[in-house]
């Protein structure tokens, strides 16, 4: 093969690489930082839902609703680094999300890379059902468009402390940033349910996890009564 072949098959090749990559991870677009809505308006509207209507989820929402959850913080005065406080600064969670119906995102299941505020697909395809079944078949999380997934990596905190690291810090984390999502959602009048009854090993089996551990599940979409 002559040398002139050989550069354009590794053009070639490094283009394809390229597209792969490309589709695999998506980024999304950068959070707003204000809203028309006060924090007490959203504390006041925030309620479990369990209907939602058919419609799609934009691609906006689910950029906001993540980085609520447990993205950067870009504020250089206060020094946090992520929108939910964690103990010891070790932020054990992982987010993924269980896209059924939203714009611009293929179905299937990604994990948030909180530090390019992007998203990495980990499967195709449409998981909403197989996770409601691993949820004592509570139905209403299938009709959800997107899902999310808040899991731990409990050994990070473990391993600096010990036994409460796991008991208390873990599941606190995860309360704050859970709760992030709940009040952002109701911000942008979605609806959002909390769900901590189903199988650990279903959901592990369904998201692929190797070291994390499922926590909550949190179905989102708009409200039906609206
Ligand atoms: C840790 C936790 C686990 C929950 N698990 C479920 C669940 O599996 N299914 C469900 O429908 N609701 C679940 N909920 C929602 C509660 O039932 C709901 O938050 C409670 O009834 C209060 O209602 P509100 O959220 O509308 O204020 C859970 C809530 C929490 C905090």
């Amino acid at each position: 093969m002559t040398k002139g072949k050989i550069f354009v098959l590794c053009l070639f090749l490094a283009t394809v690489g390229f597209m792969v990559e490309a589709q695999d991870t998506i980024a999304l677009p950068s959070p707003r930082y204000d809203s028309e809505m006060s924090v007490e308006q959203a504390l006041n509207s925030r309620k479990t839902v369990r209907q939602f209507k058919a419609e799609a989820i934009e691609l906006g929402e689910l950029s906001q609703l993540l980085w609520a959850a447990g993205g950067g913080m870009f504020d250089g005065v206060t020094s946090a680094t992520r929108t939910y406080p964690s103990a010891g600064g070790i932020y054990p969670l992982g987010i993924y999300v269980v896209a059924g119906w939203v714009a611009e995102v293929d179905s299937g299941i990604y994990q948030y890379l909180w530090k390019d505020h992007a998203l990495k697909r980990v499967k195709s395809g449409d998981f909403r059902q197989p996770l409601a079944s691993v949820a004592l078949r509570q139905g209403f999380i299938a009709q959800a468009p997107v899902i999310f997934i808040i899991t731990a990596n409990y050994r990070r905190t473990e391993g600096k402390y010990g036994q409460r690291g796991r008991d208390r810090y873990v599941p606190l984390d995860a309360g704050h940033a859970s709760q992030n999502l709940h009040l952002q959602a109701a911000a942008l009048n979605l609806a959002t349910a909390t769900v901590g009854a189903f199988s650990d090993g279903g959901v592990n089996r369904i998201l692929n996890l190797d070291d994390e551990e499922p926590i909550l599940i949190i179905p989102v979409g708009r409200p039906l009564d609206e």
